[in-house]
């Protein structure tokens, strides 16, 4: 069977874990999309779900522009489970009642399940003491609540703030959860949702990776046929990934072309060859254009201006060497499905998108066809296709680096010598976090260069050089951030390493700033 042949749908109301919920379904091994509530009836007709998950959202169901839950749902005859906003419409469309509470809910709960379900029946975290009944730990996040519940669903579970936390119609195999099964914070949500799609939607686990990669080898090749495929590779994840998996499909008919801007991080270009030239044997042209990148930025110090500068440079190199190369038809992208799904929440207006300035993101007008293949697939399961593929874990398990790379970690001017220092540091702070087990603890670290001089001692010389910062984020969606607090013991060694080892620097902090109000990276 193809792993599409059983699926789930989420239908997104808004809320900031549609997302998650979507991967928990395919870590029960069903394929599952996200859609905005607006998409309409024929399209959700066609996708044929076996079952349907209705996220939270951030809006009230009691609002008169409130967004509505597409009317086939209840059509379709197959299973509905409800979350928090997607509950509370749930009810009232079914005859129940919804009202804002004085109380905002938000953070750990207790459920005393009252009844059982076929949702629940066995998943519990504990007995009550004394009356022996089921409770559950979960995460709450809600203003509104069901206040009554229409006649044909039972009142499966109660919390202190929510009279009606599950709902359960098991004839029909709705259910509503106020709380969110789909964040780690509700220990046993991994279960319920897999109750759900497993026993209660009759789906099978179809989604693996061997699947995935079958299926996506068979489709480049009944895509692309005899014809070549270029690929810009930059070194990061996605195009990695898409260029071992084209590599596996078509061989030496896929050419990558590898532009090193000058702006990459310590013997970047040089792993990248190694590993697909080398040891893939991918065929990968490799051009150095750092002198033209240089160039083209010299002395251009506003940060939306360098990026425009890259990313324009970047496409006249790309133009002129692919078409050096003849005639090639189909260029193949990194997409993943975050960007498919920003961009049809974006064009649905319900969501303010974060601007990628990403470089590579080629001109519409170039006559190519597009080649895909990862964009169904989250970046947890690009990275395991990657490793399966046979790429290296540190490459496929690196920190995100920006389009523009070094050019918006040296603040204002870029001049090739504060490139080597920036590079120099950048490559101690790395170095040591790998050595000390810290590396994959944060979800992004990296330096910055500031074009600041600093007076310090070195010997019993008076040195005036420049100061380096280190930027160390933990973070689950990049959209918010704590810094990392990393030992001191840590950053001792590292500024230590910094200042004897990289000639320039007099000086090195820690930025101790949360996004908001900073963003992660300084530029
Ligand atoms: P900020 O700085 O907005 O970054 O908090 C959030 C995430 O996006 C990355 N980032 C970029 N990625 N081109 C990219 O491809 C860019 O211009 C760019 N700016 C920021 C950043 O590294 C972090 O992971």
């Amino acid at each position: 069977m193809h792993s599409h042949q059983q699926k789930i749908l989420v239908i997104d109301f808004g809320s900031q874990y549609s997302q998650v919920i979507a991967r928990r379904i395919r870590e029960c091994g069903v394929y599952s999309e996200i859609v905005p509530w607006r998409i309409g009836d024929d399209w959700i007709r066609d996708f044929a779900p076996l079952g349907i998950i209705l996220s939270g959202g951030p809006e009230s169901t009691l609002g008169t522009d409130s967004p509505k839950i597409p009317p086939c749902v209840f059509d379709l005859g197959v299973p509905v489970l409800g979350i928090c906003y997607g509950m509370q419409a749930m009810a009232l469309q079914f005859g129940g009642a919804v009202e804002s509470s004085k109380h905002r809910e938000y953070g750990a709960a207790t459920v005393n399940l009252k009844q059982t379900c076929r949702l629940t029946q066995g998943i519990e975290d504990r007995y009550q003491d004394g009356s022996l009944e089921a409770q559950l730990d979960v995460w709450m996040s809600h203003g509104d609540r069901v206040t009554a519940i229409p006649a044909e669903f039972t009142a499966v579970g109660v919390s202190t703030n929510s009279p009606y936390a599950i709902i359960a119609n098991d004839d029909k195999g709705y259910y509503g959860l106020q709380f969110h099964p789909e964040v780690t914070h509700t220990p046993q949500g991994q279960r319920l949702i897999e109750r759900f799609v497993h026993d209660i939607c009759g789906c099978a686990s179809l989604w693996t990776l061997s699947n995935i990669i079958e299926e996506s080898l068979a489709k480049v090749k009944e895509t692309v046929k005899g014809e070549q495929v270029l690929l810009g590779l930059s070194g990061g994840v996605d195009s990695a990934v898409v260029a071992a998996l084209l590599h596996r499909a078509i061989g030496k008919q896929l050419i990558c072309m590898f532009i090193d801007t000058g702006l990459l991080r310590h013997e970047e270009s040089t792993k990248v060859m190694d590993v697909f030239s080398k040891n893939l044997g991918v065929r990968v042209i490799a051009i150095d254009a750092s002198e033209h990148f240089y160039a083209a930025l010299k002395g251009v110090s506003d940060p939306e201006e360098k990026r425009k500068v890259i990313g324009r440079v970047f496409i006249e190199i790309f133009e002129r060497e692919s078409k050096a190369l003849g005639d090639i038809p189909f260029l193949a992208q990194g997409t993943i499905y975050p960007d498919v799904i920003e961009s049809a929440h974006a064009s649905d207006g319900a969501h303010v998108i974060k601007s990628h300035h990403n470089v590579g993101g080629l001109p519409k007008d170039m006559k190519f066809k597009l080649v895909e293949p990862l964009r169904e697939l989250f970046k947890d399961e690009v990275r395991k296709m990657g490793l399966e593929l046979g790429l290296p874990y540190d490459m496929v398990y690196r920190h995100p680096f920006p389009g523009p790379g070094l050019g918006v970690r040296i603040l204002g001017k870029i001049h090739p010598e504060y490139v080597r220092i920036l590079r120099e540091a950048d490559h101690i702070f790395m170095s040591e976090l790998k050595a000390q087990g810290w590396y994959d603890k944060v979800s992004q670290a990296f330096a910055v260069f500031l074009p600041v001089k600093s007076v310090g001692v070195v010997g019993d010389a008076r040195q005036y050089d420049y100061v380096i910062a280190l930027r160390a984020v933990q973070t689950i969606d990049f959209m918010t951030a704590h810094w990392a607090h990393l030992p001191y013991e840590l950053l001792d060694i590292v500024s230590n390493r910094i200042v004897n080892e990289v000639s320039g620097v007099s000086r090195v902090v820690y930025d101790i700033s949360g996004k908001p109000p900073a963003t992660i990276e300084w530029e």
